[in-house]
């Protein structure tokens, strides 16, 4: 059957040697999909790029289109810089100080996500001959499935209920779905939940966020709740966990790549110090990055021992850049640093080596696989794949007779539902972030293994080839209309 995916990025990207998948779980998960289903792939074109508005991919043998949807500057503000980024997604991580009024976004919220619904709805007429089913009676399948990421396109499965009733159409979540009492704070809430329930699966990360949304959808516009099941205008909208994780395999298999190893014992001679604490983010307020640093700076307050034998290694990846909240973000974390790095460093020894720019794959790999103590602490995360990745690298290192890294973990990010092994920490508690910091050091050996193989097995039991295999599964026992409303 085919699959018409829509997100707001595009899975591929230009390179000097022709396009190729992009980088990221999501692209390398579903590319192979689509690939072998047929179908097409719908994003956004931002207002500069030159990028073709239909594509069939890949080049040599095509197998699916990637269309594009182009946004005009101001749309493109409103919609993604605006509603998308300024109002639902600091909502969502309950950062209600950073949410934006939306009276001026939804407009061109709306405008963007019925484009994308359009352009979702003519690409399926295309790839498939078959007549869409005209009614959602059982039995009258629709010969296509729609598959709608994330919180840009909330009002999209509405859109095509509407057009195609017979339709099997999923939604994955991939940030934290709040508590109603944040989520009805937005003026627009029950029109953007309807959108939604045009679904028949919403997946989400965790137990709690699909929760949150079932109670949202019964006490914003009245639906009734059974059990996983929202029970929506006669139909059955499945709201469920479905965790996602990394490739493994790609990641394991830097973890034991010799090059890669070489890099990580160069950058070790480098930072001059016995132990390298991590961290690897985008540059964004949700990321905790500023309370990382101060703790850091407690802890070094705290252990004096401790100077000169401990560095931090940040990575802060430029994200949203057109967005006020981000550039005041990267002033205070550059402020930060200088007072950090002003009040502590003696000789060759930095306490922090802050990079404001973008690592490739390859070169992440080697920094996770010298870390000895990934932070990995935001203060809310759907999943945080960050620490996926340092897992299965350090784990598959550790089998080659490197070190084991200790992941100290977030309990407000949805990993920590799942990564036994890691240090949970609460990312507020600054004092306590230092202390366990300077206990992750001092593990003795076995216990790092120990804590590390955990991590290791957790990350392996949610790869994102199962996880995409899995929800189009669940996806597919959907019945379209069914339910006892
Ligand atoms: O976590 C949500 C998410 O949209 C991811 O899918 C993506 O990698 C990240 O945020 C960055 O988002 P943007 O597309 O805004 O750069």
């Amino acid at each position: 059957m085919p699959l018409v995916l829509l997100a707001n990025r595009a899975p591929i990207r230009q390179t000097p040697t022709g396009w190729e998948a992009a980088l990221g779980g999501l692209a390398s998960a579903l590319l192979p999909v689509l690939e072998d289903r047929g179908g097409a792939w719908v994003a956004m074109r931002e207002p500069e790029d030159g990028a073709p508005l239909m594509q069939p991919y890949p080049e040599a043998s095509p197998t699916f289109t990637v269309h594009r949807v182009p946004l005009e500057e101001e749309e493109f503000k409103d919609y993604y810089n605006g509603m998308s980024n300024q109002v639902l997604w600091p909502l969502a991580h309950y950062l209600v100080n950073h949410v934006a009024p939306e009276r001026a976004f939804r407009g061109a919220y709306r405008a963007v996500n019925r484009r994308f619904a359009e352009a979702a709805l003519a690409a399926a007429a295309e790839v498939s001959s078959a007549p869409p089913a005209t009614s959602g009676a059982s039995g009258d399948a629709d010969p296509v499935q729609f598959w709608i990421q994330d919180y840009h396109l909330m009002l999209v499965p509405e859109l095509i209920r509407q057009r195609r009733p017979g339709a099997r159409i999923g939604h994955f979540w991939h940030i934290p779905w709040p508590a109603p009492e944040v989520f009805r704070i937005l003026p627009s809430a029950r029109e953007l939940l309807r959108g939604m329930l045009g679904a028949d699966l919403v997946g989400f990360h965790t137990d709690g966020d699909a929760e949150n949304f079932r109670e949202s959808a019964r006490d914003l516009v009245g639906a009734t709740v059974e059990g996983h099941d929202v029970l929506w205008e006669g139909r059955r909208v499945r709201a469920e966990r479905h965790p996602i994780g990394i490739d493994v395999e790609k990641f394991e298999a830097f973890g034991h790549d010799a090059h890669i190893a070489q890099e990580a014992d160069t950058f070790r001679r480098e930072i001059f110090a016995d132990h390298i604490v991590l961290g690897i983010d985008r540059l964004d307020y949700t990321k905790g990055l500023l309370l990382r640093l101060e703790a850091f700076e407690r802890f070094l307050e705290s252990y004096p021992e401790m100077h000169g034998h401990v560095a931090m290694f940040q990575i802060a990846t430029p994200s949203r850049t057109g967005i006020p909240a981000y550039a005041q973000l990267k002033r205070k974390v550059e402020q930060a640093v200088g007072r950090i790095n002003g009040r502590f460093a003696e000789g060759a020894w930095t306490p922090i080596h802050y990079r404001y720019r973008a690592y490739t794959q390859q070169e992440l790999a080697a920094l996770y696989r010298a870390a000895d103590v990934a932070l990995v602490t935001p203060l809310r995360d759907g999943m945080n794949l960050v620490a996926h990745e340092f897992g299965a690298i350090s784990g598959a290192a550790m089998d080659d007779g490197a070190q084991p890294g200790v992941l100290i973990l977030s309990e407000l990010a949805g990993a920590s539902d799942y990564l036994d092994g890691a240090v949970c920490v609460n990312p507020y508690d600054t004092d306590g972030l230092a202390r366990v910091l300077r206990a992750a050091i001092d593990l003795p050996l076995a216990e790092k293994r120990r804590r590390l193989s955990l991590v290791r097995e957790a990350v392996r039991g949610l790869d994102v080839h199962a996880w995409a295999a899995r929800f189009l599964d669940r996806l597919g026992e959907s019945q379209p209309v069914a339910s006892s409303q």
